[in-house]
């Protein structure tokens, strides 16, 4: 009885950190802008197929329509109600794409905009993605949510924002950038949102992420997701809880920090690519050598805690936290390398980020396009994602994921999975090597000479195709080809001018 007790209170505490994925499969891609249509075939041709867990979604609930400047980006992060209506789709879309990814083992991780609804200066009227009528001024949303629903009385500011991050009650009680702040102590607040998420839920999703949850009372996150359903058993275990990971944006020095939030769900690790970034771009005398206790080893929240990312769809324009060191697909050279240490390492949840290309123009410092929303056709709709001949993306859709490197990286996590952190190597600088148990093993030379060395990797003898210049096809490899002695050693040779200067085996890619 007393054993039984336990390991319910065990599956109960340790639910929503759990990403559901299905076994085998490792991490999720964000598919920043996409429309759901092309999300559901992404999911059957591709993501399936090459072993990724899961899609972060944009925000699926209706939301402000923006056109000034045009149609940014971030009109997503303003709701207007929870209508499953917006650029990317609706609701029969979004059924079908739920229904399509999930029957192939790819499940939906939805971007939760529940902290607030659109700017106070949104105006009154029609323009949001459904067409619905509602008026900031009045704290109108068609939700319904009235005045009573935001916390306009509790926040203590003279302007009604945010004016001092150092001040708790602030980043929580008042307006962020002007968003009108619901009131999630309050109990028809708190079912309003649980309602907009278990719709979610029944519908098929796997979990959400929490946008701007320091901006929320822990304590009112863990009301709503404790009122949450458990997921839909057409695709998932009974008992199975949303996975949750929320948006902290914990860099230290704030009077928020992200261990608040352990209660509810996972969390956001932004020290992660502010600092690999550093290091890969050899800031301030960093080098892949300080890399050998990588993880909690630099401060970073417990593993099983920590949701992890090179960039995200705030940092890699210069919004959010990390600044100019985060890599970004604008860094390819230095991004794959960053993105392959992530994922050939054992710390954290991983998330690969897929973005669009747009015009940038960095003026004082600052990225005056940083708001440039998806590419669209002459109406203002998406424009879909087109897919070449050699499998990469067109008309400004940068598709990282589909990038032979991070794909390959992708698989590797998968086949690693589990495996200890092992055979680590560094020549003092930036040249350092590291394997996962007796499954794989991967070089980086991020130096200025040649990487000519036979290191230990645990993995059984044979010989292996490098996932990063090539891959196997069949039982032939595009790139080079290591060979695994006897004694598990291997004689690895990689330019620093290379193309990718790194190599990656795993026992998949055995010949
Ligand atoms: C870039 O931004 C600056 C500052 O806003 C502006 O003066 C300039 O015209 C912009 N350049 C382009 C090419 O858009
Ligand atoms: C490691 O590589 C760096 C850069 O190429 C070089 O300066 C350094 O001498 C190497 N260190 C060792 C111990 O070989």
């Amino acid at each position: 009885m007393k054993l039984l007790l336990l390991l319910v209170t065990i599956g109960l505490c340790s639910a929503q950190y759990n990403p559901n994925t299905q076994s085998g499969r490792t991490s999720i891609v964000h598919l920043f802008e996409w429309k759901w249509v092309d999300i559901a075939a992404e999911c059957e041709r591709y993501l399936g197929p090459n072993g990724f867990g899961g899609v972060q979604i944009s925000p699926p609930n209706e939301n402000i329509v923006v056109t000034n400047p045009y149609r940014p980006w971030w009109e997503r992060y303003q709701p207007i109600s929870y209508k499953l209506c917006t650029r990317s789709g609706n609701e029969q879309q979004f059924r079908d794409m739920v229904t399509r990814c999930n029957n192939v083992g790819v499940y939906i991780y939805v971007d939760a905009i529940i902290n607030h609804m659109c700017g106070s200066g949104g105006g009154a009227g029609t323009h949001s993605t459904c067409g619905s009528y509602f008026n900031a001024g009045s704290r109108d949303f068609p939700v319904p949510y009235s005045g009573l629903d935001f916390n306009d009385g509790k926040c203590r500011t003279g302007s009604g924002e945010i004016e001092n991050y150092g001040d708790a009650n602030q980043v929580r009680n008042c307006r962020l950038v002007g968003l009108l702040d619901l009131a999630m102590e309050k109990d028809y607040v708190r079912g309003k949102i649980a309602e907009y998420m278990n719709n979610l839920i029944n519908i098929g999703v796997a979990g959400f992420r929490l946008d701007a949850a320091k901006h929320m009372w822990p304590g009112d996150l863990k009301a709503i997701s404790d009122r949450l359903n458990n997921l839909n058993t057409k695709w998932f275990p009974a008992g199975a809880r949303p996975f949750i990971f929320q948006e902290v944006i914990d860099l230290g020095g704030e009077a928020i920090s992200a261990n608040e939030y352990f209660g509810v769900g996972r969390v956001t690790e932004f020290k992660y690519g502010a600092k690999l970034g550093g290091v890969i771009r050899k800031w301030n005398g960093e080098k892949m050598a300080y890399l050998r206790n990588w993880g909690e080893g630099w401060g970073f929240m417990p593993n099983d805690r920590a949701l992890v990312f090179v960039d995200n769809h705030d940092n890699q324009r210069g919004h959010g936290a990390g600044g100019a060191s985060i890599l970004t697909f604008w860094d390819a050279r230095l991004y794959k390398m960053g993105v392959g240490f992530m994922l050939a390492h054992p710390y954290g949840f991983t998330r690969v980020m897929s973005s669009y290309r747009w015009s940038r123009n960095i003026s004082n410092g600052k990225d005056q396009n940083d708001w440039i929303g998806p590419p669209t056709n002459s109406d203002g709709s998406i424009k879909s994602v087109p897919i070449n001949a050699d499998a990469t993306c067109g008309d400004n859709w940068v598709c990282e994921h589909r990038w032979r490197q991070i794909k390959n990286m992708v698989i590797f996590r998968n086949v690693v999975n589990g495996q200890p952190f092992s055979n680590w190597w560094d020549n003092g600088s930036n040249q350092v090597a590291f394997g996962r148990g007796n499954k794989g093993f991967i070089v980086f030379n991020n130096d200025d000479r040649n990487v000519d060395v036979t290191l230990n990797t645990g993995l059984p003898p044979g010989t292996y195709c490098d996932v990063i210049s090539g891959q196997k096809e069949d039982t032939i490899c595009s790139g080079k080809e290591i060979t695994v002695n006897n004694d598990r050693t291997a004689h690895f040779q990689i330019s620093n001018t290379a193309e990718d200067p790194f190599v990656a085996i795993h026992v998949n890619a055995k010949l």
